[in-house]
């Protein structure tokens, strides 16, 4: 009886758990077929996305993005290579402080041409212009031009021109005013934010070459000094200027001062 009982017992206890085997047969199952559309689904996309890569030439471009990047961090031509347009976005004080910068390590790592810098403080036009493009013609890497006009002039040099981009950022200047010297100042920092400018000549638009590009590179570079061109002029635009106040410092004679050639280095 007892044993009936208990064979009873375990044919009743027979169909409830067969379901909970087929269940635990079927869970792998499940797994294995979730585990499969899984696989077949990162398959398909990854087909899809190489081949969108393929047709868009994504492939192509970002490596050389990566390596664009790459080479502005570990090469010294960011720095020592200057922008081909003289027009930037800072302001003054951005320029300023840019331009205060100077290596510490006098020898350079790399072949240093050093340049002369021409640095034109004019209204607008350059009505010499011709004479200067013959001037600078043939002497490409060895001078660099900046040209500060009156805020809203806009030169219109071609493409082929040496004053072709060499605007700078200008403020307004009004002649025998601090805003002069600011110009200057301006013009002289644009012309440091070439590592290569050595020289550097401020020249007005009516000034004119004398002699040949050779002759005042060979010159100025051999030199020790700095040189400014001041001029002795009767009549009102040079000693009639003259204030007698100032004296006895500054004598009658250094009244107008048209050219400046500095040598800083
Ligand atoms: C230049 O720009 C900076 C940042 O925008 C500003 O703090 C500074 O005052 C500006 N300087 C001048 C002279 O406008």
């Amino acid at each position: 009886m007892g044993m009936e009982e208990g064979i009873k017992d375990n044919a009743a206890s027979a169909p409830n758990s067969r379901p909970t085997n087929q269940l635990k047969a079927l869970l792998p199952m499940r797994v294995l077929q979730v585990f499969l559309l899984f696989f077949v689904l990162v398959l398909g996309i990854s087909v899809i996305s190489m081949h969108m890569i393929k047709y868009l030439k994504i492939q192509t471009l970002a490596p050389s993005t990566l390596i664009s990047t790459y080479d502005e961090r570990i090469t010294l031509e960011s720095l020592i290579k200057p922008p081909l347009n003289g027009w930037h976005s800072m302001n003054d004080s951005e320029l300023l402080w840019r331009a205060s910068m100077e290596p510490r390590i006098l020898d350079y790592p790399f072949k240093r041409v050093p340049k002369m810098a021409f640095m034109f403080l004019t209204k607008g036009p350059l009505p010499f212009a011709p004479l200067w493009e013959r001037f600078f013609k043939g002497h490409e890497g060895f001078y660099s031009i900046y040209v500060h006009t009156l805020p809203n002039y806009r030169s219109d040099f071609p493409s082929s021109s040496v004053f072709y981009r060499r605007q700078i950022p200008s403020q307004h200047v009004a002649w025998g005013e601090m805003s002069m010297c600011d110009a200057e100042r301006r013009l002289l920092a644009n012309a440091l934010l070439d590592i290569s400018n050595e020289w550097f000549v401020l020249l007005s638009e009516a000034c004119i070459p004398l002699r040949g590009f050779n002759f005042v590179y060979r010159y100025v570079s051999r030199s020790r000094y700095s040189f400014m061109g001041s001029v002795d002029e009767d009549g009102p635009y040079g000693r009639g200027r003259y204030s007698y106040a100032m004296g006895p410092e500054i004598g009658q004679g250094v009244v107008l001062i048209q050219l400046l050639l500095a040598r800083l280095i």
